[in-house]
């Protein structure tokens, strides 16, 4: 018993070295863990060492049990993995779906799909307007008379904006810009420059060309890097205009002066 807890003990100190190591590598939070697991998995593995031999078997018996082992094994390794989130197919497929939707839309289904959608909408509206109609007719319901036309309107312009910033955000999170970017602190930054005060240097017109033409702009610093163009030059296949514009825009709110973003040099 003593045993157990002690080889216990060894796993949960080899498994906090470990984590403390893969924070101090900026490991994601993830992958911290699956470390932190490994090393309790290597302690279980120890302990079983430990435990009684079986009596020898042969024959049939020893077949049966060793299938029955595998499958156990099996069973366990597969259903432990799959809790991962990284390993969940429904991640992976709204990612590819957010790629692929707006291509799916330049096709002729799309293109069906996006006016039956716009019909809906516009049905909807009129609904709406029916209703409101009707209550005004009804009982002259003059109280709150800004509450249509032109009164809505700074309230949805400012959702609008808000929803483009959000989708310049997603862009960064989908072309996983984050891998060789650090931006408010997060994600990698050991190829490329931390971006929190790009919106000192560029306009939006700029970054947007950097995105397309990572030529197009040289980070002071970065010769090396920008010669051996390390900046994926790939985005103008992946990216629609309203996306490109959508991150450029919501990268150009970034002035944190505090972070030393190097500058940009035109090239182009
Ligand atoms: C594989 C690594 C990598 C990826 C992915 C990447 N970049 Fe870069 N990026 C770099 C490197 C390296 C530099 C510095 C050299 C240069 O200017 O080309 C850079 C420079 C930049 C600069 C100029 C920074 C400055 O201070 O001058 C901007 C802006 C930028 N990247 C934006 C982006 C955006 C937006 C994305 C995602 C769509 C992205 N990058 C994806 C590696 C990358």
């Amino acid at each position: 018993m003593w045993n157990v807890i002690k080889k216990l003990i060894v796993g949960l100190v080899v498994g906090g070295v470990l984590v403390g190591l893969t924070r101090m590598f900026e490991f994601p939070v993830i992958f911290q863990m699956m470390f932190f697991a490994y090393a309790m998995l290597g302690s279980a593995v120890f302990i079983l060492l430990d435990a009684p031999a079986l009596k020898p078997m042969g024959g049939l018996k020893s077949v049966i049990v060793l299938v029955a082992f595998y499958i156990v094994l099996c069973t366990a390794f597969i259903s432990g993995a799959s809790m991962w989130p990284q390993y969940d197919p429904q991640d992976e497929m709204g990612k590819i779906d957010k790629i692929l939707k707006p291509k799916r839309l330049l096709t002729d289904q799309g293109k069906a799909d996006e006016l039956i959608a716009r019909a809906k909408a516009l049905d909807e509206q009129v609904k709406a307007l029916t209703v409101r109609l009707k209550a005004l007719g009804g009982d002259q319901a003059t109280k709150d008379p800004a509450a249509g036309g032109s009164g809505a309107s700074p309230a949805t312009t400012s959702t609008a904006t808000g929803d483009f910033m959000k989708m310049g955000e997603e862009q960064w999170q989908l072309q996983e810009c984050y891998n060789c970017h650090k931006l408010k602190g997060e994600g990698g930054k050991k190829r490329g420059p931390e971006l929190d005060n790009i919106g000192t240097y560029l306009s939006v017109d700029e970054i947007k060309q950097k995105i397309l033409d990572p030529k197009s702009f040289m980070a002071e610093g970065f010769e090396k890097e920008w010669e051996k163009g390390k900046m994926p030059d790939k985005y103008k296949d992946l990216m629609e205009e309203n996306d490109v514009v959508a991150l450029a825009s919501w990268l150009g709110t970034f002035k944190n002066t505090a972070v030393p973003t190097p500058k940009p040099i035109k090239k182009k």
